[in-house]
């Protein structure tokens, strides 16, 4: 299976200059690696970052001449398109201003925003509806994992893939990104043991509601750096990482595809 590092900048960086740096730094260093005599695509994770939506059209201008995707992290759910809603970007801009996937029910909005399930599966809805990819981002609190209950509320989180019509025509546009609550900012990650167990009982529990999301990406997210990404890189059950801090720094960025690209090449044999 195609691995994945996908960048979340969040509300970074502050100017379009520090963007244009960014996206320009992840772009030669990419193409340095990808030009080298012993570059394999196929073992190579597909990156993806997730800038602002106010950087979304630098940065996917920026990149559009290699294959590393631009996504966002939130669209409208008050309409698909267009519509007299302030502050609102639609799942249609998005993609018009070039992005291709969106991430949904990250913790900061779920939080933040008081996002409810609902909220979820029409912004879902909307991203189908429009072409964009689903990064769903699910992770228990420090309470529930404390309490041992990690697993019941992740299969609460992802119940919600239920009420989507026509899953079967989408399966290929769902990421998982499975980020413990507590693991987010935090420098705390939990055991590769840990998050083993959890993403098999994520892909039982998927598969159980739709047979074609055998094949969703499960990544793994929550404090991911250039000095932690090679033990979930070597774990079969890891198809990559949402990397918030350390996304920032292209050569940290590429230090964490780096390890992705080594682990699926062993684990390829
Ligand atoms: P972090 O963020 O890597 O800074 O912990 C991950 C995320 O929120 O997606």
């Amino acid at each position: 299976m195609q691995s994945w590092v996908i960048g979340n900048w969040k509300k970074n960086p502050a100017t379009l200059t520090e963007v244009n740096e960014l996206t320009s730094a992840i772009k030669s260093k990419f193409l340095q690696k990808q030009s080298s005599q012993d570059f394999d695509s196929t073992c190579y994770p597909q990156l993806m970052v997730a800038p602002s939506t106010i950087h979304l059209v630098m940065a996917s201008q920026s990149l559009e001449d290699t294959n590393i995707l631009v996504g966002c992290q939130d669209i409208s759910a008050k309409s698909a398109t267009i519509g007299a809603y302030t502050g609102d970007s639609s799942a249609q801009q998005m993609l018009n201003a070039g992005g291709s996937w969106t991430l949904v029910g990250h913790s900061e909005r779920r939080s933040y925003h008081r996002e409810t399930e609902d909220t979820l599966i029409t912004k879902m809805r909307f991203a189908f509806e429009q072409g964009l990819g689903v990064v769903f981002c699910i992770g228990e609190t420090i309470e529930a994992y404390d309490l041992g209950k990690t697993i019941p509320v992740l299969e609460e989180q992802l119940q919600i893939l239920k009420s989507l019509p026509n899953l079967n025509e989408f399966f290929a546009k769902i990421i998982i990104a499975y980020e413990p609550v507590w693991s987010i900012g935090t420098g705390k990650v939990p055991s590769i043991e840990e998050v083993e167990k959890v993403h098999q009982a994520i892909k039982q529990y998927v598969t159980g509601i739709n047979a074609s999301l055998a094949d969703a990406p499960i990544l793994y997210g929550g404090s991911v750096n250039a000095d932690n990404a090679d033990q979930f890189a070597a774990s079969k059950w890891v198809d990559g990482a949402l990397v918030g801090g350390a996304s920032l720094d292209a050569d940290k960025f590429l230090s964490i595809a780096d390890s992705f690209y080594q682990g699926k090449q062993q684990l390829n044999g």
